[in-house]
């Protein structure tokens, strides 16, 4: 029966591909139940490197039935380069299936995203320009477009003249913008609908039906907890709930399918656009790990913002998705510093904090309380037992591991697929 759910402990970017990845060719099947192409998700399989928006990481198995589940926004334009960007490097997306009742991210979203974005000014939340957050405040406003839609013209035209008619008004009278044309729109949407149909299916029923037999269902999150809409730093959040309760809502499938949430999390962390970081750090020492990690987004490009494990994070994640297990990732980058400082608790206005402060005025000032560990020197990469890590090294993982109240079954010495030391299973 197994539903396992996999999702961000941090502000996302922890390596989730890559432990999607790890697990697709254990299962039958690989759902997205959140975000859209907000999302960039890395798997690296030998000399190859895919960079996936949309798609589920579980694309790349060629066993895996990937599905874009109900809770996900979907770009149709996006989705059908990221379809031709694979099939023309061999892999087979014809198994796909993207649930018909997805909501549609339309042109005009792309716009609204930036144009708002724009207008926010010192306010705005540096988000990714992909029309999520638009795209999705039609769905709460309900006023979206979802992916049946595109397969009736007139319902379809009725659907878009409801979305533009506020729209347009606010385009054209408070951001100095031409109204977007309600036919033309139509059309455009229809030309996509058509290449998308052979996708469509009612997901639902199919992965439930899948976990009926006893087959295996892996939910991949986009994003992350502390970019939660609910549980996240708001209003420095996207605009879906990656949190491991999304899995549900995002694609149908009740709570009582799911025997095993699995949080990625970074030996440090890192964040890309706007809100309160504590452990974040500006001088040499963010530098210093931007470069050894590589922390550049895979969606827009950004240099990511840098700093030490956060223990509260992590027990905060540990606390909101009800973790069965951690994936810490990237622990060979810290290979090389002489000592490992990780944040314990939070320093608010003079009170020790050992728990998220849910109030975001007293997170924005919430000062980490440091506790040091000695690094290591040696090159981990190719070990593949826990005891075979230096001493040092085996402390720090079993320090997080304490402080974050949640095993950790497998962790991460670099970005291929075979540099992993596995713990325990996270499939069976
Ligand atoms: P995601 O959004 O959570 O899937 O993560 P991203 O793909 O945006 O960023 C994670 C980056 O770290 C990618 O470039 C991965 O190839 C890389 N990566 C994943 N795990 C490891 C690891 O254990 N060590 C190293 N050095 N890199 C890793
Ligand atoms: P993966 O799945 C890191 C951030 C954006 C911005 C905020 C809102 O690769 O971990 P949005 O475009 O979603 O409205 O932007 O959320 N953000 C991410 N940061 N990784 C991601 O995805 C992200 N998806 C959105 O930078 O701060
Ligand atoms: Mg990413």
């Amino acid at each position: 029966m197994p539903g396992i759910v996999l999702i961000g402990a941090q502000w996302g970017d922890e390596g989730k591909g890559k432990a999607t990845d790890l697990i697709g060719t254990k299962v039958d099947y690989v759902a997205r139940f959140n975000g859209g192409n907000n999302a960039g998700h890395t798997v690296v399989v030998g000399d190859e490197s895919y960079a996936l928006h949309l798609l589920p990481s579980g694309i790349i198995s060629p066993t895996a039935t990937p599905v874009i589940g109900n809770g996900v926004v979907v770009d149709p334009e996006v989705l059908f380069e990221e379809i031709d960007g694979l099939e023309s490097r061999g892999v087979d997306c014809s198994r796909l299936l993207v649930s018909e009742g997805a909501h549609i991210i339309a042109p005009y979203h792309r716009v609204l995203d930036k144009v708002t974005e724009r207008f926010l000014g010192k306010h705005k939340i540096g988000t990714t320009g992909r029309g999520i957050g638009p795209a999705y405040a039609d769905k709460i406003n309900r006023v979206g477009i979802r992916v049946h839609d595109l397969f009736n013209a007139e319902h379809l035209h009725d659907k878009v003249e409801a979305s533009l008619h506020q729209k347009n008004q606010m385009l054209v009278k408070l951001y100095n913008r031409r109204p977007i044309d309600v036919n033309e729109t139509t059309d455009e949407l229809l030309r996509l609908g058509e290449r998308l149909k052979p996708y469509v299916a009612n997901t639902s029923l199919v992965l439930n039906k899948a976990l009926d037999e006893g087959k295996t269902v892996l939910f991949e999150g986009g994003q992350a907890t502390m970019l939660d809409v609910d549980h996240g730093t708001y209003p420095f959040v996207t605009s879906s709930n990656p949190t491991a309760g999304g899995a549900c809502t995002g694609t149908g499938v009740g709570p009582t399918k799911i025997s095993r949430v699995i949080g990625v999390s970074k030996a440090y962390v890192t964040r890309v656009g706007e809100g309160p970081f504590p452990t974040e750090l500006f001088g040499e020492d963010g530098d210093w790990l931007r470069a050894q990690g590589h922390e550049y987004g895979v969606t827009t490009g950004r240099p990511r913002r840098c700093g030490w494990f956060d223990a509260v994070v992590n027990r905060y994640a540990a606390q909101v998705n009800g973790l069965t297990d951690i994936v810490l990732t990237k622990l060979d980058v810290l290979t090389g510093l002489k000592e490992i400082p990780l944040c314990v608790a939070y320093d608010v206005n003079g009170e020790r904090r050992d728990d998220m402060p849910t109030d975001q005025a007293e997170f924005a000032v919430a000062k980490p309380i440091y506790e040091s560990m000695p690094g290591w020197s040696e090159d981990i990469s190719q070990i593949h037992d826990f005891n075979d890590l230096p001493k040092t090294c085996q402390d720090y993982v079993k320090r997080l591991e304490e402080l974050s109240g949640c095993r950790i079954s497998v962790i991460g010495t670099g970005p291929q697929r075979d540099h992993i030391i596995q713990i325990n299973s996270l499939v069976d």
